[in-house]
């Protein structure tokens, strides 16, 4: 398998930088990988913080390799380890672990934040999470140490030459705009005024990130945010989808497109690059047995209607195989789910993926980027 020969040339490569033969220096086929963004793409920075967003306790994780919690939402692997398997390359680490030091700073850093959106007020309920100005901050800081390590000039190689991924915008509807009726933001703006704001937020950000390097970019959009089981629970009598939600999602989805678009345009390069995360999530829902499921809309960890209550605990309703669950909990996939998602990322057609697919991104010789 990819991974474990990925893991393996690495720890070759550590071995023999530990002898200190070679100054340090990235394999050359050896992209690094950086990761932004929510709770779909977190691998573990909320273990470190003191907030209530955080799967650090069984069941997750529970098909892990380890078989323990992580920190990622999802009972196994979620997609930045699935890409950076695809890669070639080991999990990047989130960038709080203590374990992130030396060469393995080199592989790339994962600075998401479960909770966090594109807006500053997004997720306040959860208090000491990273958000995205920081996470950005947090990035530079990177480049400071690995700078230190590798020098200057091979610093912005390894950022120019890297695969970046930035998930966010779910948790602007579901943890601001919609999280109580009458939120502040739905009280300011309709939901028609609300979208095109928070894209023109979000395209400072990738701006922003843009200015500290990154040259490819995978820009997730949001799921159907009105199926997930957690919305299901609250809104669906007969297991149709929430409606105001679901508009949400068909509003920011091609606005989102457009808007990195014209980023591109403005930057005379694919830079930004769009994954139709909607239509990915909208094959196996609207056939789940074609894709092995038996559900596409009861989570297989959680309680009350479609399990979508609460959180996932030790107490919860727990499926006894999480890959016929197309979601692990009230709100994020399984990891059955995040692999046909970073197959069609890797694969998929330019309806899926736009301009071009992650094999198409990867087969790319970097110094044409
Ligand atoms: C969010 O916070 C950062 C500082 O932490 C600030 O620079 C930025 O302007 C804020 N964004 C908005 C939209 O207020
Ligand atoms: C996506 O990837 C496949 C091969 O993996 C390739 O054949 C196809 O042309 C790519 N599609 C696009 C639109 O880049």
């Amino acid at each position: 398998m990819a991974v474990s020969s990925g893991t393996t040339s690495l720890s070759v490569v550590f071995a023999i930088l530990a002898l200190g033969i070679f100054a340090p220096r990235v394999k050359a086929d050896q992209r690094a990988f950086f990761v932004f963004g929510d709770s779909l793409v977190d691998s573990g920075n909320n273990n470190y913080l003191a907030t209530t967003a955080r799967a650090d306790a069984p069941p997750y994780g529970i098909d892990h390799p380890t078989h323990r919690p992580t920190g990622r939402f999802s009972n196994g692997y979620n997609i930045p380890d699935l890409i950076s398997m695809r890669m070639g390359s080991e999990p990047t680490l989130p960038y709080l672990s203590p374990e992130l030091n030396g060469k393995k700073l080199l592989i790339g850093a994962n600075f998401a934040s479960a909770g966090i959106g594109i807006l500053n007020d997004t997720g306040i309920q959860f208090v000491n999470i990273v958000r995205i100005p920081l996470q950005l901050e947090y990035f530079k800081q990177y480049q400071q140490r690995v700078s230190a390590l590798i020098g200057a000039a091979k610093t912005k190689q390894l950022v120019n030459n890297a695969l970046v991924l930035m998930t966010l915008g779910g948790n602007d509807f579901v943890n601001n705009y919609y999280l109580i009726p009458l939120s502040a933001r739905s009280r300011q703006y309709s939901i028609e005024d609300y979208v095109p704001f928070i894209i023109s937020e979000y395209r400072k950000i990738l701006l922003r990130l843009h200015d500290l390097g990154a040259r490819k970019v995978l820009v997730t959009g949001t799921g159907p945010l009105g199926c997930v089981p957690s919305e299901l629970a609250q809104h669906s009598r007969n297991g149709e989808c929430a409606t105001e939600l679901q508009k949400a999602a068909s509003l920011y989805n091609p606005q989102l497109d457009a808007m990195l678009s014209s980023l591109n345009d403005e930057l005379g390069s694919h830079v930004f690059i769009g994954a139709n995360t909607k239509q990915m999530h909208n094959d196996f829902m609207s056939n789940p047995a074609a894709y092995g499921f038996v559900t596409a809309k009861i989570a297989c960890c959680g309680q009350g209607p479609y399990n979508g209550i609460g959180l996932c605990t030790a107490m919860s309703n727990l499926c006894p195989n999480r890959d016929l669950y197309a979601f692990w909990d009230a709100f994020h996939p399984s990891e059955k789910a995040n692999r046909i998602i970073v197959d069609q990322i890797m694969t998929g057609s330019t309806e899926y993926m736009k301009p071009m697919n992650l094999s198409t991104i990867l087969d790319l010789d970097s110094n044409n980027w």
